[in-house]
């Protein structure tokens, strides 16, 4: 059966000292017992320190970003067998952030997708419409072309290996949130998608995140309905108490 999962994406914020306080407050006061998978992505520069500080801790580590490239002349970037190497076994892959600030194309996140997979990397394959599409109510199309570009060229037993998180833009980092029947209605839709072009088992199994200000007030609902299977958490993960607030949710 699916996992249930909370991740929290740092984005670019906590440099080394901020990144202890925070994984000291957050082992601190999360409970022995999770229902949920707990994943943090901080930036590269603290993945080593997050692996080394939370090794005895169910708290996994995640890249917020891949290079599609195994090594070479590439300026700037971060192989997958780096971050292997310091211990992550997690990536966002295509957050509206990369496609948008950094124009990351279905493309290029197709091949994300294949070097996380190849290299045992679970991606977090982030899809998700902006405001206008759902206002013209084209939110679906969107998100379908965004899973086939990059994701539909995988055999069943690859795709099982994804997690797919739904974060409508216009819902991110604005305070507003889709309504938990937005969420569950287009969560359904991308497992009922995800039948169609494998089978039952396989849309059963993948784990579908939403993202987009969740927040401890708005989780429960949230994370209650039945093809929402956890969360990616911007703004309120980096506060323990919030996202602590949030795991316990489930
Ligand atoms: P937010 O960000 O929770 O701050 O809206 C979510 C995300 O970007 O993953």
């Amino acid at each position: 059966m699916r996992k249930k999962i909370v991740a929290g994406n740092w984005k670019m914020n906590c440099d080394l000292s901020e990144t202890k306080n925070l994984l000291e407050g957050l082992t601190q006061s999360l409970p022995n017992l999770l229902s949920a998978e707990v994943i943090v992505a901080p930036p590269f520069t603290n993945l080593q320190f997050a692996f080394d500080n939370l090794k005895n801790r169910p708290i996994h580590v995640c890249s917020q970003n891949i290079n599609e490239n195994d090594s070479g002349a590439f300026t700037g970037e971060i192989s997958v067998a780096m971050l292997k190497s310091v211990g992550v076994n997690y990536a966002i892959v295509g957050h509206s952030e990369r496609r948008e600030i950094y124009n990351e194309t279905d493309e290029l996140l197709k091949k994300k997708v294949n070097q996380s997979l190849k290299n045992n990397i679970t991606p977090l394959f982030c899809v998700g419409e902006k405001l206008p599409a759902r206002e013209a109510e084209k939110h679906f199309d969107v998100v379908k072309e965004q899973i086939e570009k990059a994701t539909f060229h995988l055999s069943a037993d690859e795709f099982k290996n994804i997690v797919i998180a739904y974060e409508p833009v216009w819902a991110i980092g604005t305070g507003k949130t889709a309504s938990p029947e937005q969420a569950q209605e287009m969560h359904l839709y991308i497992r009922e998608l995800i039948a169609k072009k494998y089978n039952q088992t396989t849309a059963d199994e993948v784990s579908i995140l939403y993202g987009g200000s969740v927040k401890p007030a708005n989780a429960k609902e949230i994370f209650g309905q039945p093809d929402v299977d956890g969360g990616l958490i911007g703004g309120a993960s980096l506060n323990a108490e919030d996202f602590v607030a949030i795991i316990k949710s489930f």
